[in-house]
């Protein structure tokens, strides 16, 4: 298996960090990974923010579990107290991907690209979806003002990166869903 195979075959998503910043080199090699993802016709519908500010995050994390405290149906909401209580796992950067309208499949491919450079560096990871909490709350406005997003962007996805403190495995791949049409 060559490199890249292994890098995609050994990813796992990791939810429990060290405090520990990554290298300032590390986190530049995934940004430039990111932006060098493709997209449909080039349009490079993104912008990708690196956030390592530990009170923002922090701040993100609270009001995300404050909403998820509050909302009716609380499954969620115990699914990530038995996880430790915190939405982002106490990751010590955030990279952001903000996104234009109607551009998943773009968002998804830059997500991909951040996770496998980030654990081709060592580096453990995981893709949140639920970053997007906080956008969507009370505070929201507050929050896209503080992370700049402007007029016409919206959020993407979130990929969580640090040095985790427990490994897992990867997932049992499902062989039966691959089919040979020959
Ligand atoms: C679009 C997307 C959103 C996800 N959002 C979250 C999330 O908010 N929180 C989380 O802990 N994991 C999240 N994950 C990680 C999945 O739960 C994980 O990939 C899946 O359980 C398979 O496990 P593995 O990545 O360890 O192989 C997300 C994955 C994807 C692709």
């Amino acid at each position: 298996m060559n490199e890249t195979l292994q890098t995609i075959s050994r990813r796992f998503s990791c939810r429990d960090y060290e405090g520990r910043l990554p290298e300032r080199e590390k986190l530049e090699a995934i940004a430039l990974a990111a932006v060098q993802s493709p997209s449909a016709m080039n349009r490079q519908p993104w912008q990708v923010l690196v956030i390592t500010n530990k009170s923002l995050i922090e701040e993100m994390d609270a009001e995300g579990m404050r909403i998820l405290a509050e909302a009716e149906d609380k499954s969620t909401y115990e699914r990530f107290m038995e996880r430790g209580g915190t939405l982002f796992y106490n990751a010590p950067c955030m990279y952001l991907i903000l996104k234009k309208p109607g551009t998943d499949l773009d968002t998804g491919i830059v997500s991909e690209n951040i996770s496998l450079a980030a654990s081709s560096l060592g580096l453990d990871n995981v893709i949140c979806g639920m970053a997007a909490i906080p956008f969507n709350g009370s505070k929201g406005d507050e929050f896209k003002k503080k992370v700049g997003i402007s007029d016409g962007w919206e959020f993407g996805m979130a990929v969580l990166v640090g040095y985790g403190k427990t490994k897992k495995d990867p997932h049992t791949p499902d062989i039966s869903k691959i089919r040979y049409i020959e």
